[in-house]
C-alpha cells in the first residue's frame, strides 16, 4: 500500500455513513424517496409497476389473490412467456444487434450473443427439446458449468413452458440424483466438462454417476461438447445426445412461445434446509419475472445500454435472478465468466471489467475478502472507471471489507448496495436504493419499497432499536416462492408456522435469519438462526453434511457446526464418533472428507474432522451444538451444567486447539 492508501484508509475507518455521489444520483433510475410511501400507501396495487416492465399476452385483472393464504397468487389471470420477455421483444423493438450475453471462457476465448443470436439459439434448442419429447410442465434438469448453453437451455425451457431445475455443477453426482428423483425429472442437459485453473474437468463422468442413481427412466440427456480435444472420450448411450448435432438438425427452426399463466412454474431451485432433504423452491412465471426485472432496475440501476456483470454461478439463485432473468428482461448486456477469479492471475476479474467496460458489478463478500487478502496491486493495475455501481449478496459484509470495496474497486465514486435476500424470496428484499439511500457499511439498509419487514423477538413483538431479533416479512411480494415442490405442508412448516397467527389469520414469513434494526430503520443481518451454514456465500445444511458423514464406513455418529473463517465466512467443523473397531486415523479422515465431497460437493468439505468418544449432549439427548461452535471458534465456553457428559467438553476442546 502506498502512503496515500494508508491515509485514505485511516480517514474512512472512522466514517460510518456514505451518501451516493451526485454523479450517480443524476442518472439513477429511482431517485425520489417518495417511492417508499407510494408503495406502502398503494399496496398491493403498487406492484403493477413491476408487472408493467413485462409484456403480457393477456392482462391480469387482480394484482394479488390472497384468498388461500399463505398460497398467494400474483397477477393470477394474466398470461405471458418469460423467454419472449427476455429475448423476442428486444429483437422486435429494434435491438436485435444489442449484445445480450458476453461470455468469457477461462482460457480467454470469448463468445458474444446479440439478442438476435440468442433468439435463434433459444428457438433452435426449444425445437430440439420438443423433438426429444419434452412437453409443457415437464421438469428439465440442467447440470452445467458457466457456458452460454446454460442460459440458452433455461430460456428454451421457458419458451415451451417446461420448468427447469438447475443443479450447481460443483455439486456431486448424488446431489444431482437426489434432485432429479425429487422432481421426477426425465430430461438432463449437461456438458462433457469445463476448465478450472487451467485443467479440463470431467463433468460427464459425474453426470453419468448421477444418472445411474436416478430411480425412474431418464428419457434423454443432452451433452454439450465444451472440451473439444481436451475431452475424456466418453461414449454416449442411446438416450444421450450431442448438443451440436441436435442443434444442427434444427437450424432455422422457430417455436412459438407458449402462453403461460402468471402462476405457472418457471423453475425449481433446490436449496438446503434444516433436514437432510433439500427443498424444491417453486418460482412462477409472472411474479418472479416482474420482481427480478423491477429489482434489477431499481436496486442494480440497470438500463438497456449497460454492460453488467454478476460474478455468481447460474447454479444458484443469484445467477438465475441477476445473470439471466432480471438483466435480460430489461434488455441489458449480461457478462458470464467460466472460471475462477485467480486464474491465470489474481487480477482476472478486474481485467474483465476493464476489457468490457462493465458498468455495474455484483459479487459476494467472500470474494471481496479474498481480494483484500491478495492486495490492492491487482485492481490498481486496471482501469475500473467504467464502474457506476457495486453490489454484494450472500452474507453479511463487514465494514472493513465494505470500505475496501468502496475505495479500491469503486474509487469512492460508486454506491454499494448490500442486498439481503434468499433463494425463496426470488429477488432482493432489504437494501438501500442506490440513488436515494445513505449507505452504512455493515448494514444492508431498509426493506425495499413494498416490502413489509420487521425484526421481532420470540413472541413476535418488535424489538427495540439496537437489539437482536428475528427478521420477518409481514406481507407477501410477487417474487416469493409459491410452495415447496409437491410439499405444501413443509412449505407452511418451514416458513409460516413460527410467527403466523391462525386465529387472526395473520400470515408472517420467517426467513430464519437473525437481524438488528437501527433508529432509522436500517437492518443489519446477523445470519441464519437454523442449522444452516453459509460457506463462501453458499447455503449448506448441517444435517445434509452429517448424513453424508454417517454414510461413511466406520462412522457411528457425527455433528456438524460452522466455525468462523476469514475467507469463507463459515467453515465446516465435523465432530465424529467412530464405530467400535475402527481407528481414528488419517484413512478414516480422508474417507469422511471424500464422503462429503461425494454426497454434496467439494464446497461442503470439512475444514476439520475431530474424532471424539462422545458428543456433548443434554440430559434429553440433544447435541449441544452451541458448545461445538464455541469450541470450533476457540471461544470461551458458555454454560455446560445442563450436559449429561460435561467431562467430554475439555477433551474435545484440547483436540481442536491442538493442546
Ligand atoms: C441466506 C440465503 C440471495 C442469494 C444468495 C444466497 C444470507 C444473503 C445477505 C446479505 C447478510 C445475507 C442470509 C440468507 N444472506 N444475502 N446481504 N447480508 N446475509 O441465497 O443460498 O438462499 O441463502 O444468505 O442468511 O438467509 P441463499
Amino acid at each position: 500500500m502506498t502512503d496515500d492508501d494508508v491515509e485514505l484508509e485511516a480517514r474512512l475507518a472512522e466514517q460510518e455513513s456514505f451518501d451516493p455521489p451526485a454523479s450517480f444520483v443524476d442518472q439513477a433510475n429511482v431517485t425520489d424517496e417518495a417511492i417508499y410511501d407510494e408503495f406502502s400507501e398503494n399496496w398491493p396495487e403498487c406492484w403493477t409497476r413491476a408487472a408493467d416492465l413485462l409484456s403480457w399476452d393477456s392482462e391480469y385483472s387482480t394484482v394479488l389473490d390472497d384468498s388461500d393464504e399463505p398460497f398467494y397468487e400474483w397477477f393470477a389471470d394474466g398470461d405471458l412467456n418469460a423467454a419472449y420477455n427476455c429475448v423476442d421483444r428486444h429483437v422486435e423493438d429494434g435491438n436485435k444487434n444489442r449484445v445480450a450475453i458476453k461470455w468469457e471462457g477461462e482460457h480467454g476465448n470469448t463468445r458474444t450473443y446479440t439478442y438476435q443470436d440468442l433468439y435463434r439459439e433459444v428457438n433452435e434448442f426449444a425445437a430440439t427439446l420438443q423433438e426429444l419429447g419434452v412437453k409443457e410442465n415437464d421438469v428439465v434438469t440442467m447440470y452445467m458449468p458457466m457456458i452460454p448453453e446454460l442460459p440458452i437451455a433455461m430460456l428454451a425451457c421457458a419458451r415451451i413452458g417446461a420448468p427447469h431445475s438447475v443443479v450447481f455443477a460443483g455439486f456431486s453426482a448424488d446431489a444431482l440424483a437426489t434432485r432429479m428423483n425429487s422432481a421426477d425429472s426425465e430430461y438432463l442437459i449437461t456438458a462433457d466438462g469445463y476448465y478450472r485453473r487451467g485443467d479440463a474437468l470431467d463433468h460427464f463422468q459425474k453426470a453419468q454417476e448421477g444418472l445411474d442413481n436416478v430411480e425412474h427412466d431418464v428419457a434423454a440427456s443432452v451433452v454439450v461438447d465444451r472440451l473439444g480435444d481436451d475431452g475424456f472420450g466418453h461414449e454416449l448411450s442411446e438416450t444421450q445426445y450431442d448438443w451440436d448435432s441436435l442443434m444442427d438438425a434444427h437450424r432455422g427452426d422457430r417455436v412459438a412461445p407458449v402462453e403461460r399463466n402468471a402462476e405457472d412454474m418457471l423453475f425449481l431451485m433446490y436449496t438446503s434446509g434444516t433436514t437432510g432433504e433439500p427443498k424444491g423452491v417453486k418460482h412462477t412465471t409472472g411474479g418472479y419475472l416482474a420482481y427480478t426485472a423491477w429489482t434489477a432496475q431499481s436496486v442494480l440501476d440497470l438500463e438497456p445500454g449497460d454492460t453488467y456483470w454478476c460474478s455468481a454461478d447460474i447454479g444458484w439463485i443469484t445467477g438465475h435472478s441477476y445473470i439471466v432473468y432480471g438483466p435480460l428482461a430489461l434488455g441489458t448486456t449480461t457478462v458470464m465468466y467460466e472460471g475462477t477469479p485467480d486464474y491465470p492471475e489474481r487480477d482476472r476479474l478486474w481485467d474483465i471489467i476493464e476489457k468490457y467496460a462493465v458498468d455495474v458489478f455484483y459479487t459476494a463478500p467472500t470474494a471481496i475478502r479474498a481480494f483484500m487478502k491478495w492486495g490492492t496491486e491487482y485492481p490498481d493495475s486496471h482501469d475500473l472507471s467504467s464502474l457506476r455501481l457495486l453490489g454484494t449478496v450472500g452474507e453479511p459484509i463487514n465494514p472493513r471489507a465494505w470500505k475496501w470495496y468502496y475505495t479500491h474497486i469503486g474509487h469512492e465514486s460508486c454506491p454499494i448496495v448490500d442486498t439481503w435476500w434468499q433463494t425463496e424470496t426470488g429477488g432482493m428484499m432489504v437494501t438501500t436504493l442506490p440513488g436515494i439511500g445513505t449507505m452504512k457499511p455493515g448494514s444492508a439498509g431498509p426493506p425495499s419499497p413494498g416490502i413489509d419487514a420487521t425484526i421481532v423477538d420470540t413472541a413476535g413483538e418488535d424489538v427495540d432499536a439496537g437489539r437482536a431479533g428475528y427478521l420477518t416479512v409481514n406481507k407477501p411480494w410477487p417474487g416469493m416462492l409459491r410452495t415447496l415442490y409437491q410439499n405444501d405442508e413443509r412449505f407452511i412448516d418451514e416458513y409460516w408456522e413460527e410467527y403466523s397467527d391462525p386465529d387472526t389469520d395473520e400470515w408472517v414469513y420467517f426467513p430464519e435469519d437473525g437481524a438488528k434494526i437501527d433508529d432509522d430503520g436500517y437492518m443489519t443481518i446477523l445470519g441464519r438462526v437454523d442449522d444452516v451454514l453459509n460457506v463462501s456465500g453458499h447455503r449448506l445444511g448441517t444435517m445434509e453434511i452429517e448424513s453424508a458423514i454417517v454414510g461413511v464406513n466406520g462412522v457411528a455418529e457425527a455433528a456438524v457446526v460452522g466455525g468462523d473463517h476469514d475467507l469463507k465466512g463459515e467453515a465446516v467443523y465435523a465432530y465424529v464418533i467412530t464405530e467400535d473397531g475402527y481407528a481414528e486415523d488419517e484413512d478414516l479422515r480422508e474417507s469422511i472428507i471424500k464422503g462429503v465431497e461425494d454426497g454434496i460437493g467439494p464446497i461442503a468439505r470439512p475444514e476439520q474432522v475431530i474424532f471424539t468418544e462422545e458428543l456433548p449432549k443434554t440430559r434429553s439427548g440433544k447435541i449441544m451444538r452451541r458448545l461445538l461452535e464455541e469450541i470450533a471458534n476457540g471461544e470461551e465456553l458458555g454454560d455446560t451444567t445442563t450436559l449429561r457428559n460435561p467431562e467430554i467438553v475439555d477433551e474435545i476442546e484440547a483436540k481442536v486447539s491442538g493442546d
